[in-house]
């Protein structure tokens, strides 16, 4: 017998002429704004400048401090380009640390956004919307056949989604409570993750409740078989000391704020190896890694796809999600949480996750390892040429873009960003000694032109620090 097909409010709405006509009425307003906004521009008008300031002023009186930078965005752009309140426009290579890998005010996203213009602002755990079940459908279709990942539970932050892999990890492994964490990883700042995270800076007055064992990670410096001595020993060291109290091993695959280090297959394998043996659930932070590397999934691109059990991803999808397998699924009660995300940010991760797999982005001939490629091209002409002695050492991975300047200290890295953001290119920091210029660049939105763009401006930055 044949089904009848039954067709919501919603989908009758949509799919009606009225709605189609208006929603594109709409878009097409949005566009025409949108390029208006079609490259670095500066703010002329001292007045202008000087109400900017007040209304920067104020916003810093509200939080208690200074923002990092004098940014404020009047929520219009286009491509990498990002419109200021005071009406300036900057070219935006952090991105949010790493949200907006499509750039601003996108076609495409926009449309999502209006799509989703529905009955309800945000979504939660107990009345989800039909927007919550295609993100964690079409998320769970990209974990790829090697991998055991069967669920994933939206979270509205990337320490809450870490937080929750934590707990559910613990709850499978009781009594055993104890992580296995990694030199300068970095999970978020929450009590449990400023743990975890290996910054002390970011837990002063904190209490540190022993939890955590941090392994030193990869160094380049070592041979592969120097670095698995060291981390494999520690490890075994901890284990023997603490038996049956180990839970878990964590970390990112490559590590973003501790300044895009990573380390080669081989290394994971003999280490998670190791894990599994010792009954480690192995634990993988893709936050900031996630549709950035050469694969959605950064454990992709290392082929590590079998070993992992619980997965954080985060940011560019503009909703975060914990992943896990059958082994891992929680018992009722554990995890839950009012929001997980408002029903636009979850159509439009939905929509990323979609332009990220159908448009030719991953591979080795993939438009990220072209564009990451190119990109490195054009820091190494300026460190072989104009800029020789003021860029150190570059570590690229995908989108994931950083260099040493001038010292590679925080004073002389600070000063470049400052520089950067006055000549209109958004960048930050990651790593320490040496210190890292971090760029999370738009490449879903980015040209080689563009990049020529940024180079520029960087090369000019950088020779007007040589006096
Ligand atoms: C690797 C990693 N883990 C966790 C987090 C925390 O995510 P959120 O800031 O969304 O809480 C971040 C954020 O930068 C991150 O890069």
């Amino acid at each position: 017998m044949q089904q009848e097909l039954h067709m919501t409010e919603i989908q009758s709405l949509v799919s009606s002429s009225e709605y189609k006509n208006a929603k594109a009425a709409l878009l097409k307003v949005l566009a025409a704004s949108s390029q208006r906004v079609s490259g670095i521009k500066h703010q002329s008008s001292q007045e202008i400048r000087e109400e900017y300031q007040k209304s920067l002023k104020e916003l810093s009186t509200n939080k208690g401090r200074e923002p990092y930078f004098p940014y404020l965005s009047s929520g219009i752009g286009s491509g990498p380009y990002v419109e200021l309140t005071d009406g300036s426009v900057k070219m935006d290579l952090i991105t949010g640390i790493g949200i907006n890998f499509f750039g601003h005010s996108h076609p495409e996203l926009m449309a999502e956004i209006v799509d989703g213009l529905g009955s309800d602002i945000m979504q939660g755990n107990l009345q989800p919307g039909i927007e919550s079940q295609e993100l964690i459908r079409t998320v769970l279709q990209h974990v790829g056949p090697k991998s055991r990942l069967k669920h994933g539970w939206l979270l509205c932050s990337g320490t809450m989604s870490n937080e929750v892999a934590l707990k559910i990890i613990r709850q499978k492994k009781s009594p055993a409570t104890k992580i296995f964490a990694f030199t300068d990883c970095f999970a978020g700042r929450s009590t449990a993750m400023q743990e975890i995270t290996d910054n002390p800076k970011y837990r002063e007055g904190q209490p540190v409740y022993g939890e955590v064992s941090h392994l030193q990670f990869y160094s380049p410096k070592l041979s592969l078989k120097e670095n698995l001595d060291r981390t494999l020993g520690k490890m075994k060291f901890e284990l023997d000391r603490y038996p049956g109290k180990y839970a878990a091993i964590m970390l990112e695959l490559v590590q973003g704020e501790g300044g895009f280090n990573v380390a080669p297959r081989e290394y994971y394998v003999e280490l998670f190896e190791a894990a599994k043996k010792a009954g480690l659930a192995i634990w993988i932070d893709e936050i900031q890694t996630f549709g950035r590397t050469e694969n959605l999934f950064a454990y992709q691109m290392l082929g590590l796809d079998e070993y992992v059990d619980v997965v954080t991803v985060g940011k560019l999808l503009q909703a975060c999600m914990t992943l896990y397998t059958n082994e891992y699924n929680p018992k009722p009660g554990l995890v839950s949480g009012t929001f997980s995300g408002s029903a636009a940010a979850l159509k439009t991760g939905r929509k990323i996750v979609e332009m990220l797999t159908q448009d030719g982005f991953y591979g080795k001939e993939g438009k990220i390892a072209k564009l990451s490629g190119y990109f490195g091209k054009q820091l190494k002409r300026l460190s072989d040429g104009s800029c020789k002695g003021l860029i150190g050492e570059t570590r690229i991975v995908g989108g994931m873009i950083a260099f040493t300047p001038l010292s590679g200290s925080m004073d002389d890295v600070k000063k470049v960003l400052m520089k950067l953001f006055d000549a209109g290119v958004v960048a930050f920091y990651c790593g320490h000694d040496p210190y890292l210029i971090r760029l999370l660049p738009p490449f879903g939105v980015m040209t080689e032109a563009h990049i020529d763009e940024a180079c520029g401006v960087i090369e000019k930055v950088l020779l007007s620090c040589k006096n």
